[in-house]
């Protein structure tokens, strides 16, 4: 009891404390860490990124090596996990495909289970780090009906999966370095960003004690979400549909200004940025050049270009400060690498994966850590008395 204040969607509700990821929304600051996010995608490495995350400092070079070496160690999936697969209907789509798989990992690893269990804590971050890319990879092949690849761990992370991803068994899959270095920047880009909802949802979720790879596979299931994670697919649908309608641009975005319900600027906006989101500036500068390279989707990029053009001259946008944010040019990029549209939203759970164990893991050593439990105001009907079913 006592005064409730009410704050739908959390606008102005602070949940924790938090020393991993700083954003200024008005000035269009990024940093994990104290590191500005453009120095880390310029310069890091997913792997690297991902310890820094988790651990709070960049690793030294011995720190790094054992770190990745020991994510190399658990990329294989446990025989009997990779028969889940076989109980999917084949047009599955991915994400849910990961989520249950994640939520199952518990199972596998019974010494999971305890979230003040430091050694095993460690052992289930590196766990998931490996087994998911593995994971998102097997879903893929299943839903094309291809067979699964053992992972070769001679290769990062990222090259692993790429293989996983689209190399067939008979033939050598040659990695392009400039595809594999990408696709890392655009991990780098989504490892992290505070209390979003797939986030705020690994933090819940784990505020009861559930341990790490349930907590993480809520947070896929969030993410999964069309307002959230799955606008990097939302987007390209989007653009596809405007070219299927003569490439009218301008069309749709007098659509999307009479505000009719379920029609938005799908990749504009954002609840904390009010300027252009940092990591969407460096991906549409990186766009470009790898669509070019990889060939297709030129006058979809077109589109899109053209599309925020009239937005950021728009008084609608300007008024209402929207602007591209992350997953506005990422769904290009992906296409041009060959993934289909389903599995955008899956690239993006391997992404931010760091970000759910190092929130996750904060959360679980803050000793104000108390279980989430958000209070309400009630609207429904006063006491009344049971009528039977006879005299309704
Ligand atoms: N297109 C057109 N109008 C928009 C858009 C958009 N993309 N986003 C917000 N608005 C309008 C909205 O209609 C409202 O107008 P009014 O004040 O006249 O009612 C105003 O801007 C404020 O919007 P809001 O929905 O109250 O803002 P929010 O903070 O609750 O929502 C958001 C943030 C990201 C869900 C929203 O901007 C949106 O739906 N964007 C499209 C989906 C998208 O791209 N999501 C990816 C977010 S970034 C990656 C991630 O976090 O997963």
């Amino acid at each position: 009891t006592g005064l409730v204040t009410l704050d739908p969607g959390f606008v102005n509700t602070g949940a924790c404390r938090s020393g991993i990821t700083y954003i200024d929304g008005d000035a269009g600051i990024l940093r994990y860490r104290g590191y500005p996010i453009e120095q880390l995608a310029e310069r890091s490495t997913f792997v690297e990124v991902g310890y820094l995350l988790i651990y709070g400092e960049l690793p030294t070079r011995q720190q790094l090596g054992r770190f990745a070496e020991q994510i190399h160690r658990h990329t294989l999936l446990h025989e009997d996990l990779k028969h889940f697969f076989d109980g999917f209907p084949a047009d599955a789509h991915p994400m849910p495909v990961l989520s249950s798989a994640v939520s199952a990992l518990s199972t596998f690893y019974q010494n999971s289970l305890d979230p003040f269990d430091e050694p095993n804590v460690d052992l289930s971050s590196v766990r998931l780090m490996a087994k998911v890319p593995t994971i998102a990879a097997y879903a893929y092949k299943k839903s094309i009906g291809q067979p699964m690849l053992y992972p070769d761990n001679s290769l990062g992370l990222v090259e692993n999966f790429l293989r996983l991803t689209f190399g067939l068994p008979a033939e050598t899959y040659e990695v392009d370095p400039e595809m594999a270095r990408t696709l890392d920047m655009l991990f780098i880009l989504h490892a992290d960003h505070e209390q979003n909802c797939s986030t705020s949802t690994v933090r819940m979720v784990g505020s009861a004690q559930a341990n790490l790879f349930a907590s993480v596979s809520a947070g896929i299931n969030a993410l999964f979400g069309p307002l959230h994670g799955g606008a990097n697919a939302a987007v390209l649908e989007m653009l596809e549909s405007i070219r299927d309608d003569h490439g009218n641009a301008d069309g749709f975005v007098a659509k999307v200004k009479d505000q009719k319900p379920g029609v938005r600027l799908m990749g504009f906006g954002h609840r904390v940025y009010k300027n252009y989101d940092p990591r969407a500036a460096i991906v549409r500068d990186a766009a470009g050049g790898i669509i070019d390279k990889l060939g297709g989707g030129d006058e979809l990029l077109d589109i899109a270009r053209r599309l925020e053009e009239l937005a950021l001259g728009d008084d609608y946008f300007i008024e209402r400060k929207l602007y591209p944010n992350v997953d506005f040019y990422t769904g290009l990029i992906y296409k041009a690498m060959g993934f289909p549209t389903e599995m955008f939203t899956v690239l993006f759970a391997i992404g931010r994966l760091p970000g759910w164990i190092a929130h996750w893991r904060e959360m679980i050593d803050d000793p104000d850590t108390r279980i989430a439990r958000p209070r309400q105001v009630y609207t429904g009907p006063a006491q009344r008395d049971f009528v039977a079913i006879g005299e309704r």
